[in-house]
């Protein structure tokens, strides 16, 4: 690589996006940060524009225009407002590489957009291609754009398969820390706190993948999400639970080898990766030393106390309209458990109502997608205040102790 790669992140005051940045710093001159955007954080988006003398700066919340404009003042970077921006800064013919920090399908649009303009993208956003995989795949396809993924365990399934053919992957097997619930009994996941959610073992990240952790709805996103990068049958992908998250993932080849994709958890290593791919560069994230470590352990995962991961394979299975219902759903769920609105197991037990109940398309298309992940937000919200008018539908309250 001898040409400076001008890199885009959207979703840079996020856990991604702020660990993005210090990669691009820590890469040297062969990388150059030229836009980024936020939400809400305009402070720390006014900061990074100033270190890093930013092209164009994006905050999507307007609420925070007039106080990040008046930040950014008297200097050459452009401040824009709204979420229609996003998408400018996806296709923008300077950007080389875009990386999609976003969380939720609000990062879709953007993601869209690259990808019918041929981009490089580092997906972060899971949610994009669990509701959209099903168009953006063919789409990237058609129009040249290459997606890499930057989730760990996609990332460490990218990397073992370079020791082999595409053709001659029999399955991956997608690893799972098992989150804070790994060894809680039914009755204590039934009255788990938000607290208790946001308190991950081995992964320090944004709050949404924190409890789509704890439920392992991540994990469920994670299989949609690799059946569509991967282009695999959901039978040829498997999960287990490894507590350590050392082992990120392994792909199980047609001759019985299975080659594992190994580091500390840090997710600086799987960002330089779709930064630098095909190529390795040195990486500032600690080194492994498997002699300190001295073991690992590895559980099969239960669907049982989490039935998230069945959903995960019925809507890998379904595909269509079923995964822009899976997220809608999950996304409405989280939002109403953060405030407190419904009890932990709620947020897969509705998340299932939705899915059941809706008008299933098999071919849809980009509209027929938002109408079902909006139709599933509007059932969550329809069930959310049903239990309200009756607490005792608000079975294991949130409010309760902590196990
Ligand atoms: N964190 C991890 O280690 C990790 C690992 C693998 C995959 N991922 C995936 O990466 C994505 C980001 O996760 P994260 O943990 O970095 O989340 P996060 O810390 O919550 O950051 C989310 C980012 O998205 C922005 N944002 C929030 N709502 C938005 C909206 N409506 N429109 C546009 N931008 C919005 C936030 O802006 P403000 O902060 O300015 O409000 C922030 O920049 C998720 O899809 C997650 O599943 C994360």
């Amino acid at each position: 690589m001898s040409m400076k790669k001008r890199v885009t992140v959207l979703g840079s005051t996020g856990s991604i996006g702020v660990n993005s940045i210090s990669v691009i710093d820590s890469l040297g001159e062969e990388f150059e940060l030229v836009s980024v955007s936020g939400h809400g954080q305009w402070q720390l988006l006014a900061q990074q524009a100033r270190k890093y003398n930013l092209e164009k700066v994006v905050i999507t919340d307007t609420r925070n225009l007039a106080n990040l404009e008046k930040e950014l003042e008297g200097t050459d970077t452009e401040v824009l407002g709204g979420p229609e921006h996003l998408v400018d800064l996806a296709v923008d013919s300077d950007c080389d590489i875009l990386i999609v920090a976003i969380v939720g399908s609000a990062g879709l649009p953007a993601v869209l957009g690259a990808t019918k303009a041929g981009k490089t993208i580092a997906i972060a956003n899971k949610e994009s291609l669990v509701v959209a995989g099903c168009l953006l795949m063919p789409l990237a396809q058609k129009h040249g754009a290459t997606i890499l993924p930057i989730d760990s365990e996609h990332s460490a399934i990218l990397q073992a398969m370079q020791s082999g053919q595409r053709n001659e992957v029999e399955k991956i097997i997608i690893t799972c820390s098992g989150g804070p619930f790994r060894n809680a009994d039914d009755a204590q996941i039934a009255c788990a706190t938000l607290e208790d959610a946001l308190n991950h073992p081995t992964w320090n990240m944004g709050p949404k993948i924190t409890i789509d952790s704890a439920t392992l709805m991540n994990k469920a996103l994670e299989i949609i999400e690799a059946r569509w990068l991967f282009d695999l049958e959901p039978g040829q992908i498997e999960v287990l639970v490894h507590p350590e998250s050392i082992i990120h993932s392994l792909v199980e080849f047609c001759d019985g080898s299975v080659i594992a994709q190994m580091s500390l958890p840090d997710m600086r290593l799987p960002i330089q990766y779709a930064l630098t791919w095909p190529h390795r560069r040195p990486c500032p994230a600690s080194r492994l030393n498997l002699h300190e470590l001295g073991h690992l352990t590895f559980e099969p995962p239960d669907k049982n106390r989490f039935p998230a991961l069945k959903l995960g394979y019925e809507v890998a299975h379904k595909a269509g309209t079923a995964g822009a219902v899976l997220n809608g759903a999950n996304e409405a769920c989280v939002e109403a458990f953060r405030k407190r609105q419904i009890s932990f197991t709620q947020i897969v037990e509705f998340t299932d109502i939705c899915l059941s109940e809706h008008n299933f398309i098999e071919k849809p298309d980009l509209e027929q997608l938002m109408q079902s992940e909006n139709w599933a937000r509007q059932k969550v919200l329809e069930l959310v205040s049903s239990v309200q008018k009756n607490p005792d539908k608000m079975k294991n309250s949130p409010q309760s102790t902590s196990y």
